[in-house]
């Protein structure tokens, strides 16, 4: 009990003293005094139904070969998985056009199929967290077929429709985010309705009080199915200004050739948060997570997703490193030091099926899978929860069509070659390094590209030094190191160019991560031994990165790691 104290005693004074002498500007989030609610030990891995696992040999994933891979991903280290919609849909936009949403699209199984994964993953300790796309739905959906039936049917007002502004003119300026008007003119009854993405994906109205109860119903029925949360698509476009006015120009055009709108009258609307709190309160009656796609631009905006009293998304994300695209320690850490002055908890993000991926996104064509373990050792040891996204694990690389007739993604075939699509980083999982990747004996959806015969699970796993080797020790210690678990973040050498350091401190224990961002060898010195601390253990490090005394060498891009102790 006495060591106990004194070792606390030299984590509080090392923390003091390294915060004084380093003029810190980030503020240091505290130890978590509450116990955590799963999802914050949670460590999320999105998968794309189409592309992780096929069980049945036809080109496309499906859901019993997600099942097949879970002890790999029990391995590995997830805990919850969150599968991109795998709803019945004319696939569109893959999936993110339901047709209904308490079913299984056959292509990807069944609902037996469904209950199985979930009963396995279940067994794993794996959550299964679902993407729930709230703001539209397929205009193949039953509600949308008979709302546009005729101006009395039962469904009418659960879709935006409005009379054109006259002859052949929508009803304002308003543009999909997907390309050309917002609006799409409906001969059926003379009336346009509104689609913020593409027009197969028409717009619900929110503000009809049968479309917040059917939606919520839905959230309940597949708590019952076993699911422990959802990821809300595009909640930031679930409310339009009632009187439609015209959205500002702000100059210029975007790929589409569209003229570039600051979308004030239909993105971010203040309603959003009464939606989020009802889908609050029915996921808190299964104890599930709310993860929102929120491209919040701000601290205070991020705030309110979190919701005045913290009733609204548990885990908004987006606002963080997708919109670093840089090694820029500062940048780094001004995002860190927002989100945790924001009072809820981080959601840290690197890439998903919308961005390019991050291994190509950070790495210099040179240096990529150094610069890979090196983004690994960095958001996988913050303070918060990562969501992965498939593949990044093993470093898988971009994929970006070369030719319009091979790109499978509409908005790339529509703004070609300005906007190449999504199609590069959704290709299939590189498995093994057979032909197409281990994936599928049959053609794949997407092709898998070259670097699957260096960068596969099979050959990763043999390889110690590998991308795949070096994610599993750090979530090995992410799960086992109670600093990493619970700790406090405290920011150092806060002017530091090239290295970003930082202490995670729980109690007597503590975790010091140092991230060499330059291409050059660094030495920082953290002045340990001053403080009491004659040893580091090396949790995990890439390269050569080393540590003597007080002084930490870091190999370009390398990583340190390592466990304070006296
Ligand atoms: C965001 C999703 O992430 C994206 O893939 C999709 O195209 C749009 N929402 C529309 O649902």
């Amino acid at each position: 009990m006495r060591l106990k104290s004194i070792r606390f005693l030299f984590i509080a004074m090392l923390l003091f003293s390294l915060l004084g002498c380093n003029k810190a500007q980030a503020p240091a989030a505290a130890a978590d005094s509450q116990p955590h609610q799963w999802w914050q030990d949670a460590v999320f891995y999105e998968l794309y139904p189409r592309s992780f696992a096929d069980s049945n040999n036809n080109g496309i994933g499906d859901l019993n070969g997600i099942t097949s891979k879970l002890d790999y991903l029990k391995e590995l280290g997830v805990d919850a998985i969150w599968i991109s919609p795998c709803f019945p849909s004319p696939q569109v936009d893959f999936g993110y056009d339901v047709s209904d949403y308490e079913n299984i699209d056959p292509m990807y199984g069944t609902l037996a199929d469904f209950d199985t994964l979930a009963s396995e993953a279940k067994k794993r300790g794996i959550h299964i967290i679902l993407d729930f796309v709230v703001n539209h739905t397929s205009d193949q959906h039953k509600w949308f077929l008979d709302s546009k039936s005729s101006k009395t049917s039962e469904h009418r007002d659960w879709y935006i429709w409005r009379d054109g502004k006259g002859p052949a003119e929508p009803p304002n300026n308003w543009t999909s985010t997907f390309g050309g008007s917002a609006w799409k003119f409906d001969p059926t009854t003379n009336q346009y309705y509104y689609h913020y993405f593409y027009a197969a994906q028409p717009d619900l109205n929110w503000r009809n009080p049968a479309v917040e109860n059917a939606m919520l119903d839905v959230t309940r029925w597949w708590y019952k199915h076993g699911v422990s949360g959802f990821r809300l698509d595009a909640v930031d476009t679930l409310f339009e200004d009632p009187n439609l006015k015209d959205n500002p120009l702000v100059g210029g055009k975007n790929a589409f050739g569209d003229p570039i709108e600051n979308e004030i009258y239909n993105k971010k609307l203040p309603e959003i948060h009464d939606v989020m709190k009802k889908l609050r309160s029915a996921a808190d009656e299964s104890n599930a997570v709310l993860i929102g796609e929120t491209w919040t631009k701000n601290i205070d905006e991020l705030k309110e997703y979190y919701g005045k009293h913290n009733d609204e998304l548990q885990m908004p994300m987006d606002f963080l490193f997708t919109t670093v695209d840089k090694l820029s320690p500062a940048a780094f850490r001004e995002q860190i030091a927002s989100v945790n002055a924001s009072g809820g908890w981080p959601v840290y993000v690197l890439g998903n099926h919308d961005k390019a991926r991050s291994y190509n996104r950070y790495g210099d064509g040179k240096n990529n899978d150094a610069i890979a373990k090196l983004m690994a050792g960095f958001y996988l040891t913050l303070r918060g929860s990562p969501i992965m996204y498939y593949g990044e694990e093993i470093g898988m690389e971009n994929n970006d069509p070369k030719r319009k007739e091979d790109v499978k993604d509409p908005i790339g075939i529509t703004a070609w070659p300005k906007e190449k699509g999504r199609d590069g980083e959704r290709t299939p999982m590189q498995w093994d390094g057979s032909a197409n990747a281990g994936f599928s004996t049959a053609k794949p959806w997407l092709p898998v590209p070259p670097s699957y015969k260096t960068h596969n699970v099979a050959d990763e796993l043999k390889d110690p030094n590998s991308v795949l080797s070096f994610y599993k020790e750090v979530l090995k210690a992410r799960h086992t190191n109670q600093a990493l678990i619970n700790g406090s973040y405290t920011p150092l050498n806060e002017n530091d160019q090239n290295v970003l350091s930082y202490l995670r401190a729980y109690k007597d224990q503590a975790v010091l991560v140092a991230l060499n961002m330059s291409g050059t060898e660094q030495k920082v010195n953290l002045g340990m031994s001053q403080h009491g601390f004659s040893s580091t253990k090396p949790l995990a490090t890439s390269g050569k990165s080393s540590v003597n005394g007080d002084e930490v060498t870091l190999e370009p891009f390398g990583v340190f790691i390592g466990e304070l102790s006296k």
